[in-house]
């Protein structure tokens, strides 16, 4: 294999950083391009996950009374640390998750934005904020935010170091200490990640690594920490949050998505196709936020149905640790199958394959073409399913009201995109869709690389946000210190149906103060 991670004791040196309090069982961990085994991973207990948070917490006090200069100070290192580090990162993601350089790519530069900007704002979103209190002059409210204290993040195998890291950022800059569980698939790539933050100055006992089974530690990370960040499938994520539930602790969650792509009808086919092309096969279609459901506008239908086809047919599949192949392995041998039989299914009864539908094994083991089907209807897994695979559907539609009818009608709520010629009104189409994050004229990298503006699901795909000013708020506690100056506002001698007169007026007058003199 042509990296130097195929090292094992480089991966071994990694694996120093993990908290393993003794002898564990060990998970395999292969290389998706081969299927071959590269390394073996300690399968973490729940002691293992006790003795993380409390590591944690002691250096969590001490990082808290920091200024928030203090820790931006890494953030800001850590941007370039990574950016410097790539080719390592580049080599390392791709060894575990299979994916094209240029997927991981977009990993490299999504952290290095993610550390910029929270290392920008969390000083201005952190700061304590005056409020108007309950009688303008005499109570005035402070609200202070103050870190969670030790957050839990579970991560995939997807995106290995951005979902592993970047609510890590935000996290660590809010005052918090952190405890990672990431996907048993993609650990070692986690760990270099979170070394170049100790070498970016972050104080190592800060941010803990615990690997295992996510049954196992994912399940007894909700039950030791003060907030819990997770990102994976539905199914995880009703137990995750389930479990937080009963903890009393908050929770963000990020999961699946059935994602529509609109082609309006005076889109040009031939570009809304090109960014189809990406909106569909990033990553191999293992992405969270990538279409697997296309209306087109039968104005348009035949023009972009065939360019589409050509694209994704010239799409260069491939593995291997070069810039070159566009699109790389599936990661896994189940995500494999889900494919496989995603499409089988939609062939059975009675769809037709016009791009891909075969396995690529001369490639890689997990290597599956990218695939477009036509004529996929209810009934079918492939219809309303998440194949979390290179597999999209096409539908024509009518009119944008069937188009828009057509996209809200999932349980899913994630990521859209809309082609146009007016971008006015692809705007305006975009707020009737049902998803947290809708984008014009591009697949999904307008929205999610937006680190300014908030992303998440609605319905089925999640809870919370990330990114934007949610994306660290959501790491603290409001706290709220009102002072009262002068009398305290109690009925003393007064009879208490005169009182209530009184406060009956009173509280009609400050209804109709205006904004700036409360
Ligand atoms: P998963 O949801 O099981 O795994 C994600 C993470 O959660 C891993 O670190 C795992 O160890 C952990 N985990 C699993 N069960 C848990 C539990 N009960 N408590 C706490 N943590 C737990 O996802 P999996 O099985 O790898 O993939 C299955 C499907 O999930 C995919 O085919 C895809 O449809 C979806 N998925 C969606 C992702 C997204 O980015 N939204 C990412 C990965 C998977
Ligand atoms: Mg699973």
């Amino acid at each position: 294999m042509n990296t130097e991670w195929a090292d094992a004791g480089r991966l071994a040196g990694l694996r120093e950083d993990l908290v393993v309090t003794g002898e564990r069982a060990r998970i395999p961990v292969e290389a998706p391009f081969t299927g071959e085994e590269i390394a073996e991973l300690p399968a973490g207990t729940e002691a293992d996950v006790e003795a993380a948070v409390a590591q944690v917490q002691d250096a969590q006090e001490s990082w808290a009374e920091r200024s928030v200069a203090e820790r931006t100070a890494v953030l800001d290192r850590y941007a370039d640390r990574v950016l410097d580090a790539q080719r390592d990162v580049l080599d390392l993601a791709q060894l575990e998750s299979g994916k094209s350089r240029r997927d991981a790519f977009e990993e490299v530069l999504d952290v290095a934005a993610t550390a910029d900007h929270y290392a920008n704002v969390a000083e201005d979103l952190l700061a304590s904020e005056r409020r108007s209190g309950v009688i303008p002059g005499l109570v005035r409210p402070t609200v202070h935010r103050h870190p969670k204290g030790v957050v839990g993040i579970i991560s995939p195998w997807n995106y290995p170091v951005t979902l592993a890291i970047s609510d890590a950022l935000p996290a660590l800059a809010a005052g918090n200490g952190v405890v990672l569980k990431p996907a048993e698939q993609t650990t070692h790539v986690a760990l270099l990640a979170r070394r170049l933050l100790v070498e970016a100055g972050l104080p190592p006992e800060l941010f803990a690594v615990v690997s295992g089974e996510g049954e196992r530690v994912g399940a007894a990370l909700v039950d030791h920490v003060d907030y819990v960040a997770f990102t994976g499938s539905t199914r995880a994520g009703r137990e995750v949050a389930a479990a937080a539930g009963r903890n009393l602790v908050d929770c963000s969650l990020e999961l699946g998505g059935k994602n529509p792509l609109l082609v309006l009808d005076d889109a040009d086919p031939q570009k809304a196709a090109a960014g189809a092309v990406r909106a569909c096969y990033a990553n191999a279609g293992q992405l969270c936020i990538s279409t697997e459901r296309l209306y087109v506008h039968d104005d348009v239908y035949d023009d972009f149905r065939d360019a589409f086809v050509a694209a994704a047919r010239d799409l260069r599949l491939g593995t291997g640790f070069s810039y070159g192949p566009e699109m790389g392995s599936l990661q896994n041998e189940p995500q494999l199958r889900k494919t496989v039989e995603h499409v089988e299914d939609a062939v059975e009864k009675g769809a037709d394959v016009l791009a891909g539908g075969r396995e690529r094994p001369d490639l890689g083991p997990y290597c599956y073409e990218p695939t477009v089907l036509e004529g996929v209807t209810e009934g079918m897994t492939a219809y309303d399913e998440e194949t979390f695979g290179p597999v999209a559907s096409l539908y024509r539609v009518d009119s944008v009201d069937e188009a828009v009818a057509r996209a809200n009608d999932s349980e899913y709520g994630l990521n859209a995109s809309i082609w146009t010629g007016n971008p006015e009104r692809g705007a305006s189409v975009g707020r009737r869709i049902d998803c947290g994050t809708v984008n014009v004229n591009e697949g999904y990298a307008a929205a999610w690389a937006s680190i300014d503006a908030p992303m998440g699901g609605m319905g089925d795909s999640g809870v919370g946000r990330r990114h934007g000013d949610e994306g660290l708020l959501r790491f603290t506690e409001a706290q709220t210190v009102a002072v009262q100056r002068g009398p305290r506002v109690d009925p003393g001698p007064l009879p208490q149906a005169l009182w209530a007169k009184a406060m009956t007026a009173g509280t009609r007058l400050l209804g109709r103060l205006p904004g700036w003199l409360r």
